[in-house]
């Protein structure tokens, strides 16, 4: 094993060259490709975006809250995401009479500001390769199932985690990539202090709603400014009065001269998950099964929630955030199928994996050439399992809200013996106690009754009986085959579904407790779900999902070393990564040609007075009416959003998008609908990312909104990159 590796290594950085689109590459490894970034435009250095021992543009990218990205954008701690990222933080601020998400919020100075808790704002410290120091040390004993290699490269890996941040305050995880055929040591500083500075109405920053969303040509404002807070020692700290804004190590500067279709761009920030190198077995999968099945759950409790939040304010407010986290990947599947069938990458990854084994021939390797059959038959058996956790995960985690409600319950009412036995019963019953007003703001059971019986029909008849629950049994033996019948006995008898009956339940004697809830339909539903998949579904699936990890890596290895000249970057997994290419439009379809730009001249277009996703406010109506643009409009119209030809995906939602210099000119949020298979193919053509142009989130902060402040914190740049004398120029990064 360990004789093969410094021809890995090789291949992952000769490989970096090549198409100048596609690929989300590990910024420690910018240097292997920074000849080819300057030919496409690019006019700082690979040091300048990242550097271990001098500040670089990588100290001024935020991982928010874990699943978005973040970028500061003043010396005092400012950081720039998207209004969906920050959508759970306002929502959470929100109420009737303070109704951030409608109005917009705006605070005066920093005391205004508010705090967030649990939201999270991290920096990578360095990155490292230590493939070297983890895959010669995996036991040959431990290198059998996959389950003992994760094992040992654990061990392996928290040593060297230990070891890196010994007597700091920092984090450290060791991380695999290419299916575990690398790793790299990831140093992270967290803070926990993290408060909501400013955030456009969601006519604005969710401007479009649902009907844009993945959408192009598109006119959100899709962004909310948030503050770090450090303590005294500018360090992380609990959130705290005595808290002071974080005095970062870079902030970006804000071009607004803008940039032009063929402008040099970048984007640096945090990718969640990309499948690249599936075999046609899991591509297979996803198009014909998965996907479709997921479209068809979340098209049966959108059709409930929609109509619910059209009926009225309250369930508007309540329903909000989840609406929108069931809509956003229900869209995306839609475009994602569309897109693979287009492209055939059905048919192409056959050929592919012809070629592949082909080559294998050639070679003598054996190995190789058995792979593709060994997943081909582990598919043929995962696909039953995935669909039923595919489900389990639709039903339980989006589906109707008591079920995963009902499992918070689960220690108090089977352990209560134990706790009552180490005296913490009483403890454990009033965090309860004091989680169900958070709860219930909220949940509308009616509308949660109506999402339960749409999706049940569907679950029934596309889990395998052998993964259902057994609960369900009661449909055919009491319920005459009724599952609306079912669902409404389960609602009416359940002490879960009301605030106060709940309430009462935890105020009983710990026995009497236990037993009431041991007893309660929805407890018995909810267990039933939870323990069929644990026992019937996960132990396989886990396991089956093992043995095509261990194929994979063989597999794409194989590839790397039989095709020395095609471009492999290692896929998205939620580390800091970079993507390059240009401001460009698309041709996404025969005879259709997408502009790189949109304007304010679009919005008004969009406008539908009174609707909910395309009122515009009257405050913009305005400003557009007597073109009051501030230094921020171009020839007498305001840019808004823009498209770029740069590979992101899920997390990189926020995401700055910089120019040739390294100034701020957008900010990632989406991308085109034709372009949502990049995940698993991505096409030149095709495939764009929808940014807010900086220029359009100047002038909502400092003429819609009226805080200058927030500006006058910032570096402003009036001039395009590509301006002036050419070539490389030097970053007056502090070194
Ligand atoms: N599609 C974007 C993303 O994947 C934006 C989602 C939020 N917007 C919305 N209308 N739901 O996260
Ligand atoms: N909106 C996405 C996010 O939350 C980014 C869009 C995409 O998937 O490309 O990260």
């Amino acid at each position: 094993m360990s004789t093969r590796r410094p021809l890995l290594i090789a291949f992952l950085i000769l490989s970096q060259w090549g198409s100048a689109h596609e690929g989300m590459w590990l910024p420690t490894l910018l240097k292997g490709i920074e000849g080819d970034m300057h030919t496409a435009g690019l006019r700082i250095t690979a040091e300048d975006i990242y550097s271990i021992n001098n500040g670089s543009i990588k100290d001024a990218i935020v991982h928010f809250g874990g699943g978005c990205t973040a970028e500061v954008i003043s010396k005092q701690g400012l950081i720039l995401t998207n209004h969906h990222c920050g959508f759970s933080a306002i929502q959470e601020q929100s109420s009737l009479e303070n109704d951030y998400l409608k109005n917009g919020f705006w605070a005066k100075d920093k005391a205004g500001e508010l705090r967030n808790p649990g939201l999270t704002a991290t920096f990578i410290i360095r990155m490292e390769d230590v493939t070297d120091r983890i895959l010669p040390n995996i036991p040959a004993e431990a290198n059998t199932t996959e389950a003992q290699r994760r094992d040992a490269v654990g061990k392996l890996g928290e040593a060297i985690a230990k070891e890196a941040i010994a007597g700091t305050h920092y984090q450290a995880v060791v991380r695999p990539f290419n299916y575990g055929n690398s790793y790299f040591l990831i140093v992270t500083e967290t803070f926990r202090d993290v408060r909501l500075v400013g955030a456009p109405p969601s006519a604005i920053g969710k401007f479009g709603g649902d009907t844009d969303n993945w959408m192009w040509p598109r006119h959100t404002g899709d962004f909310s400014i948030f503050r770090i807070y450090a303590g005294p020692d500018n360090k992380p700290a609990e959130p705290s009065d005595a808290n002071v804004p974080f005095v970062p190590r870079h902030s970006l500067p804000v071009n607004i001269a803008g940039a032009n279709e063929g402008d040099f761009a970048m984007i640096f920030g945090f990718p969640g998950s990309t499948q690249r190198y599936l075999s046609s077995y899991a591509v297979d999968y996803v198009l014909n099964t998965a996907d479709p099945l997921r479209i068809k759950m979340r098209s049966a409790s959108l059709d409930v929630i929609d109509a619910a939040m059209r009926s009225n304010d309250k369930t508007r407010i309540q329903y909000a955030d989840k609406q929108a986290s069931i809509s956003n990947a229900w869209k995306k599947w839609i475009g994602e199928v569309r897109g693979l069938k287009e492209l055939r990458t059905l048919d192409r990854k056959r050929e592919q994996e012809a070629l592949y084994i082909d080559r294998a021939l050639k070679l003598g390797r054996t190995d190789l050439q058995e792979v593709l059959p060994t997943l081909k038959n582990l598919y043929a058996e995962y696909v039953p399992l995935a669909t039923a956790r595919d489900l389990f995960v639709e039903m339980v985690y989006y589906g109707p809200e008591i079920l995963r409600f009902a499992d918070g319950f689960r220690e108090l009412t089977e352990e209560h013996v134990r706790l009552v036995g180490e005296g913490k019963f009483e403890a454990k019953a009033a965090e309860r106690s004091a989680a169900l007003p958070g709860f219930f703001k909220d949940y509308d059971v009616e509308v949660d009754k109506r999402v339960f019986k749409a999706l049940l029909p569907i679950y029934r008849a596309s889990v395998p009986v052998s993964g259902q629950p057994a609960v369900l049994k009661e449909i055919d033996a009491r319920f005459n085959g009724d599952s609306d019948a079912w669902v409404d006995d389960l609602y009416t008898r359940s002490v879960l579904v009301n605030e106060a009956s709940i309430a009462a339940a935890l105020r009983l004697k710990p026995k009497k407790y236990a037993k009431l809830l041991a007893n309660d339909p929805v407890y018995k539903a909810s267990r039933s779900f939870f323990k069929s998949f644990l026992e019937q579904v996960r132990p396989q699936h886990a396991a089956l999902g093992d043995r095509i990890e261990t194929a994979m890596r063989t597999y794409v290895k194989g590839m790397m070393e039989m095709e020395p000249e095609r471009t492999f970057w290692p896929d998205a997994n939620s580390t800091l990564r970079l993507s390059y290419g240009k401001v460009e439009g698309s041709t996404p379809r025969d005879g259709v040609v997408y502009g790189a730009h949109t304007t304010l001249d679009g919005v008004v277009e969009k406008h539908i007075p009174g609707d909910a996703e395309f009122d515009v406010p009257k405050r913009l109506l305005e400003l557009q009416a007597t073109k009051d643009f501030g230094e921020y409009g171009v020839n007498g119209t305001m840019p808004v959003c823009f498209t770029s030809s740069l590979h992101t995906t899920g997390g990189n939602s926020g995401s700055p998008v910089l120019n040739a210099k390294g100034e701020l000119i957008g900010l990632n949020f989406d991308r085109t609908w034709e372009s949502t298979m990049s995940d698993i193919q991505f096409d030149p053509d095709k495939c764009r990312n929808i940014c807010v142009d900086t220029r359009y989130i100047l002038f909502v902060v400092d003429k819609f909104a009226g805080a200058k402040h927030l500006v006058d914190e910032m570096e402003l740049v009036r001039t395009n990159a590509s301006a002036g004398i050419p070539g490389i120029i030097q970053l007056p990064i502090h070194r």
